[in-house]
């Protein structure tokens, strides 16, 4: 199918030239500008049609007078559901390509602790022969909170590995690879039950601080909690006590404020590994990938695909 042309598209990325690159090559007929600063998009928003972007200053979006689609980079997008320069008759579609990613983000410290690897290092340069006994993955539990497209793709792993995989849905109905799934009122039932309790809600005013103290301590001994989705899902001041008074390790990818502030308490304690919100980042050939499939959608007069629910808000 010959492809309308003229469509106008705006970037607007750290990485918006890469981005260009593929997409210039992938749908020569659209017009496209990127622009990594303010003043560069100024001089195209106000003919943009469609934006691909993660987050973009509110001078520049409220000038986007055409807009009919905002294709985001980005899976949560909490700040743009509810920006005022964004109204709803433009269409507000998310990215649903980092939980494979994400994923290996989990079973990569998942595997790190059960094969001991800090240990074996440790020995390797004091030239000490000990074979500790490996925990397995096989028969633990993985509960997992949000089992939207990151996930499922956690479930898929944990499958794999021959865990018994647990999660929670805002409304609980059957997922694949996921052996039970409780709703958001019975997290609490789910987290006494789990060896490593991974953290992808999406931020909504429902989500915030969902995780506090009482929740938390909820956890068995020895579990281990990770936080890869966002950080004001979880009281973040809770949290510190109960990793300071409570067995449990946790690895943090995500904080209620980024960067993490170096004056956390959270950064010193020896049971908490901390990386600075890697797990899933800027995929261009992936999100280019994704957009093209959408793009023929819209110019073809097709619903999109992952078009954020802005009364959910994800
Ligand atoms: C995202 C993120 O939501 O990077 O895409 O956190």
């Amino acid at each position: 199918m010959e492809l309308q042309t003229s469509h106008r598209l705006l970037i607007y990325h750290s990485d918006s030239k890469i981005y260009e690159e593929i997409l210039s090559k992938r749908l020569p007929q659209l017009k496209i500008h990127s622009a990594v600063r303010p003043k560069e998009a100024l001089d195209f928003i106000q003919e943009a049609e469609i934006i691909l972007a993660w987050q973009i200053p509110d001078e520049v979006l409220k000038r986007a007078r055409q807009l009919k689609w905002f294709s985001s980079i980005g899976a949560g997008n909490e700040d743009l559901v509810k920006n005022p320069h964004l109204p709803e008759t433009v269409l507000l579609t998310k990215a649903t390509v980092y939980g494979e990613m994400m994923a290996e983000y989990v079973f990569a410290y998942l595997l790190y602790f059960t094969r001991n690897v800090a240990k074996h290092m440790r020995d390797q340069r004091k030239k000490v022969w000990d074979q500790m006994r490996p925990l397995r993955l096989r028969g633990k539990v993985l509960g997992i909170l949000g089992l939207g497209s990151v996930g499922k793709e956690i479930a898929k792993r944990g499958k794999q590995f021959g865990m018994k995989v647990l999660g929670v849905k805002r409304v609980p109905k059957p997922v694949e690879n996921v052996d039970r799934v409780f709703g958001t009122d019975d997290l609490t039932k789910m987290i006494p039950l789990v060896d490593y309790l991974i953290n992808v809600l999406p931020l909504t005013p429902e989500t915030y601080h969902i995780l506090g103290e009482k929740e938390l301590r909820l956890m068995k001994e020895g579990a281990f909690f990770f936080s890869i989705g966002r950080g004001k899902t979880i009281d973040e001041k809770a949290l510190k006590r109960v990793l300071q008074t409570k067995k449990i390790q946790a690895v943090l990818d995500v904080f209620e404020k980024e960067p993490l502030s170096p004056k956390s308490e959270l950064w010193d304690l020896r049971n908490v590994i901390i990386t600075p919100h890697v797990s899933g980042i800027n995929l261009p050939e992936e999100i280019c990938e994704e957009f093209v499939r959408n793009f023929k959608r819209w110019a073809g007069g097709e619903p999109l695909n992952n078009l954020v629910d802005r009364e959910k808000g994800y």
